[in-house]
């Protein structure tokens, strides 16, 4: 086992991470982390030490918080690991030919300080030409801006003068889902929680209308959307696609990105009763993996990138500070209490 001097890298002897502390049950709360104190172990053959700036929050990781989740995915957590999910880090040390020293990487690591990876799981090299900050490379230049931009161009095709409603409308997903339908020309409304949010979304990411999803939502659905909606781009799944699906127009498209309101269900939540609409209104759903997509990112991150230089799409950050926030974060983001990219600055 090597140590920091050896290699002549300014790492610390020791890192700081969150690892899982127990089994959420139901939303997860922040006693179900701890942040534990681990040796740095520098890479042997094969390996790559990267230090994580940023750790993305997303809230489909809770899925594998679950024991028996393992799937194709990923494997279960394990209790005392850390946390699976998303970084944004630079290699300080290679010993893999892949990787080189200074070398960006966003990848499915772990929420810690320094990560030791063979890298064989989800690793992409982030140019570092792209004049924006880094932390934009988990939102609009990031997992999040995939998502909403290849639901919203491949599947949703939104058309001028079409409704778009958007679920979970203020968050990282999103809130840029909601600004690209708008840049296709169609017309947004947003669901998102409380009065105070529902206005945010209006007034930080132009949607046309919002609505607050602890209100009466099928009165709501009625007074926004009176042609029915075109395109539901879903990021909750549950009661509220059952909802929306009452509120289809003939030929609507759902894109099924995500199902927040049942990744911390103890029991599976009971399917939308009423599927019979999708096919009189010859409508279609549709779901898609975004980071099964990534040798089109910079396709994405060329056309994203225009488009925040035109002023025509917000980057949006919930930004928290040190890893002893990783799991606080990640516990607001079932609150609803973000707006934008949930991230945690770990360093710059
Ligand atoms: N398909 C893919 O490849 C892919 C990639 C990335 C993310 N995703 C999915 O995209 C979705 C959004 O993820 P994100 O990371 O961008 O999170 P996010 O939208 O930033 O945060 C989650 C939001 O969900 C809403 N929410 C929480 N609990 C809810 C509930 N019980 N019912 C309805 N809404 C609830 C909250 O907003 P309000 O309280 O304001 O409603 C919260 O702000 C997730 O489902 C995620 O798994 C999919």
């Amino acid at each position: 086992m090597s140590t920091a001097q050896h290699w002549g890298v300014h790492v610390k002897q020791t890192y700081r991470a969150t690892v899982l502390a127990a089994r959420p049950r139901g939303i997860p709360v922040p006693s179900d982390f701890a942040v534990v104190e681990r040796p740095l172990v520098l890479p042997g053959p094969g390996q790559v030490l990267i230090q994580n700036l940023f750790v993305s929050l997303d809230a489909g990781f809770r899925h594998w918080m679950d024991e028996g989740s393992s799937d194709h995915i990923l494997p279960e957590m394990p209790i005392g690991e850390p946390v699976m999910g998303l970084t944004l880090g630079r290699v300080v040390a290679s010993k893999h030919p892949g990787f080189a020293e200074g070398d960006l990487l966003m990848a499915r690591l772990a929420w810690e300080e320094y990560s030791l990876t063979d890298a064989t799981d989800f690793f992409v090299k982030v140019p570092d030409e792209y004049d924006c900050p880094l932390s934009y490379h988990l939102g609009i230049l990031g997992d999040t801006g995939m998502s909403a931009y290849f639901g919203m161009t491949d599947i949703a095709l939104p058309q001028a003068g079409e409704t778009v409603l958007v679920s979970a409308a203020g968050g990282a997903v999103g809130s840029i889902a909601g600004q690209v339908a708008k840049i296709y020309g169609a017309r947004t409304v947003g669901i998102v929680s409380g009065a105070a949010k529902c206005q945010q979304i209006i007034e930080q990411f132009g949607y046309d209308a919002a609505i607050d999803r602890t209100g009466d939502v099928p009165q709501q659905l009625a007074a926004t959307c009176p042609d029915g909606v075109d395109v539901y781009f879903d990021n909750v799944s549950g009661p509220l696609l059952e909802l929306v699906l009452n509120n289809i127009a003939v030929g609507a498209r759902i894109v099924l990105c995500g199902a927040v309101a049942t990744y911390s269900a103890s029991t599976p939540l009971p399917g939308p009763s009423n599927l019979f609409n999708l096919v009189t209104n010859q409508a279609s759903m549709e779901g898609f993996m975004t980071h099964l997509q990534h040798d089109r990112y910079p396709e994405a991150r060329t056309q994203l990138l225009a488009w925040a230089a035109e002023g025509r799409l917000r980057n949006a950050e919930y930004l928290m500070e040190g890893i002893e926030n990783a799991g606080l974060a990640f516990c607001h983001l079932f609150e609803g209490r973000n707006l934008g990219k949930t991230i945690v600055r770990l360093a710059e």
